[in-house]
């Protein structure tokens, strides 16, 4: 594996114990608790000199970057996802936060593709689609462009609606991706495969 491009739940419930487990539908599963455990599996795919990208929040990066620092991965400077607007929250006595991070993690030696770009990124959210928490497959394709080489191989073990492997398509890149809910798979492999057809009718005008 080239890369691994994620999202996995943050398990935001489980370490501010704000949030209260929701009994909708549209509830993450796994989001009760960071499933730190895939870290090790994650390492474990990617090959050497691949990078791993992850995306968390500011509360809960510490355990993420100490289990990757744990699995023997190199944990490099973290991008800031400006999203262009701010969630809800405190009104009165907090900032607006309006930053996502995305952890960068490699293994062995790994090169960015195009130099030394900012850590600052600025993507709007793409519009609303089937799943709670999509991230902007403009977003996935950033990462993906800095660090795969084109027909690489990109994983997304908790792949959701399938941002990452549109944005794997996109990029030249083969992609596999792991989705625990239904739903959400079936939501994926129709995206991915219209994003693939498209590509296709375009190679041949
Ligand atoms: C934050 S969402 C990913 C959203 C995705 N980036 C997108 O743009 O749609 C995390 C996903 O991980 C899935 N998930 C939770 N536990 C999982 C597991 N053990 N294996 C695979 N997927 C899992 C959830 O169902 C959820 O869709």
């Amino acid at each position: 594996m080239a890369a691994i491009v994620t999202d996995p739940p943050y398990g935001i419930a489980y370490q501010t114990g704000r949030r209260k487990v929701m009994s909708t539908p549209d509830m993450l599963a796994n989001d009760s608790e960071a499933p730190l455990w895939s870290v090790p599996l994650m390492y474990e795919a990617v090959a050497d000199g691949g990078a791993l990208y992850l995306c968390t929040r500011f509360d809960v990066a510490p355990i993420w970057q100490q289990a990757l620092t744990n699995t023997g991965a190199t944990l490099k400077t973290p991008i800031v996802w400006d999203k262009g607007n701010w969630t809800s929250g405190d009104l009165t006595g907090d900032y607006a936060n309006q930053c996502e991070l995305i952890l960068f993690a490699h293994k062995g030696r790994h090169t960015l593709k195009d130099g030394r770009p900012s850590n600052l990124w600025r993507v709007p959210r793409d519009p609303a689609g089937e799943h709670p928490t999509p991230k902007p497959v403009a977003l996935m394709s950033r990462c993906i462009h800095n660090s795969v080489n084109k027909g690489g191989v990109v994983l997304d073990p908790f792949m959701g609606s399938g941002s990452t492997g549109v944005a794997a398509i996109r990029e030249g890149c083969h992609f596999i991706g792991i989705e625990l809910e239904p739903k959400y798979f079936d939501i994926s492999c129709r995206r991915i495969e219209a994003e693939d057809n498209q590509l296709s009718i375009f190679d041949f005008i």
